[in-house]
């Protein structure tokens, strides 16, 4: 085989074969490829797509391209989630503990990565003592033990979506369906999971900004995760303003442990709630969305799910005294209110404006090797449909420092105020 005809077969709009797939990722992983050849064939694809079966085949292809977890000694069917990014998402720390308080095992491998906030491993190490890096063979026990655990990802994970990635971002080949299906899907089934929810997110804060492109993710995800025998199952969800009233890394800890009380923001409790009744289904749990529902309204309800998290973060070395005691999490020394400069209803709330406001604080990376500020972010106090009035408090900015003017004037940018009342945007799409 020669990696000339193979782009050329694809320039051409015809279909490789399996055996092509893995000749392509195979030559890649080992350098035996150069990358101009895998631009051009990645720019094919970019143009002409792929079909179901290459896709799926790609995506084993870059899974088995490096480490990949056995979870068999974890009994049950392990379901992993997995969300396309958004701005101030909150939700594995409540969904882990929640779906585990009713009996669906979470071995969840979590990364750092950039963004606006930490990762869900930085939110987590906002708990003092918290920790992240675990030998596999404890970090099963644990989930044995307590139905949950979260570690950081120490193993090499789809190499070659790395590598690929990488070339990528610098091609303009990011924004191919396959290519980030295939992607996402690789990580997630090298990571070890049985069964697999998405929440493909659309909206001013997400990768996907419409509707179509969003569904088209989910589609082609699902479709890999049926044809390598993962049970998958996918959400639409709005991210045109950001998901609950925090954003940043203790403050969303706060803001988990409310919702895991049954005080949290409607939008992230139901968001969970949806998400949650998925992952108990695909596990066997339950036989019907309500059913699903039931178990994980109790869960909350009755104090069972709160519970889990304590004994999750105490399992992990975790202070679990910070669930009753909040104010035992980082804090940041200034809060400074951001008031609103008109009146009216809030009509939007640019949930990427946000975002960078919290990066401009200190919450999030803008570099690989950039250290957070696990105290610092913002509180929103009103969302979309909200009546305000001039100089009224829009939202709360937490800081280290008192020269906040950028993240501020972010903030600003971000709010849009109509003098009539906005249509709301269901927070699930489909
Ligand atoms: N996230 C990923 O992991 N991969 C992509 O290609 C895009 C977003
Ligand atoms: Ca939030």
């Amino acid at each position: 085989m020669r990696m000339v005809d193979l782009i050329e077969k694809k320039r051409d709009g015809l279909v490789l074969t399996d055996e092509e797939i893995q000749f392509i990722i195979d030559g890649y992983i080992k350098d035996e490829i150069p990358d101009y050849q895998m631009s051009a064939w990645m720019m094919a694809v970019f143009f002409k797509g792929m079909t179901a079966d290459e896709t799926a085949a790609l995506t084993m292809a870059m899974a088995q391209s490096g480490d990949q977890v056995d979870l068999s000694n974890i009994k049950g069917i392990k379901v992993d989630k997995h969300s396309t990014g958004g701005v101030g998402d909150t939700t594995t720390l409540i969904l882990a503990p929640l779906v585990a308080a009713a009996g669906v095992p979470v071995a969840k491998m979590s990364g750092r990565g950039l963004g606006h906030t930490g990762g869900t491993i930085d939110k987590l190490e906002a708990v003092p003592g918290f920790h992240t890096e675990w030998p596999q063979q404890e970090f099963i026990e644990m989930v044995n033990k307590n139905k949950v655990a979260v570690v950081g990802q120490s193993g090499n994970f789809a190499p070659a979506d790395k590598k690929m990635y990488g070339l990528r971002d610098v091609t303009a080949t990011v924004n191919s369906i396959p290519l980030i299906a295939s992607s996402i899907m690789s990580k997630k089934i090298a990571a070890g999971a049985d069964a697999i929810v998405l929440d493909v997110k659309v909206g001013s804060g997400a990768f996907m900004k419409d509707i179509n492109s969003a569904r088209e993710l989910a589609g082609a995800m699902v479709e890999i995760g049926e044809k390598v025998g993962r049970k998958t199952a996918a959400v639409i969800s709005d991210m045109s303003q950001p998901l609950g009233y925090a954003v940043g890394n203790a403050l969303e800890v706060k803001e988990a442990i409310d919702t895991l009380k049954g005080k949290g923001p409607a939008d992230l409790h139901e968001l969970c709630l949806v998400l949650g009744c998925k992952m108990v289904m695909l596990a066997g749990k339950a036989e019907s969305e309500q059913e699903a529902r039931t178990l994980l309204e109790e869960a909350i309800t009755s104090g069972k799910a709160l519970e889990v998290f304590k004994v999750f973060l105490s399992a992990q070395g975790g202070d679990a005294s910070v669930v009753d005691y909040p104010e035992k999490l980082p804090d940041a020394e200034f809060k400074i209110n951001v008031c609103s400069p008109a009146d009216g209803f809030v009509e939007k709330i640019a949930a990427d404006q946000i975002g960078m406001a919290a990066m401009l604080l200190g919450a999030g990376r803008a570099t690989k090797d950039a250290v957070i500020d696990l105290g610092v972010g913002l509180v929103l106090h009103k969302k979309i449909g909200a009546k305000v009035k001039k100089g009224e408090v829009i939202a709360t900015i937490h800081s280290q420092t008192d020269h906040i003017g950028l993240s501020e004037q972010k903030i600003l940018q971000a709010y849009q105020f109509s003098s009539t009342k906005p249509n709301i945007i269901p927070l699930i799409k489909e």
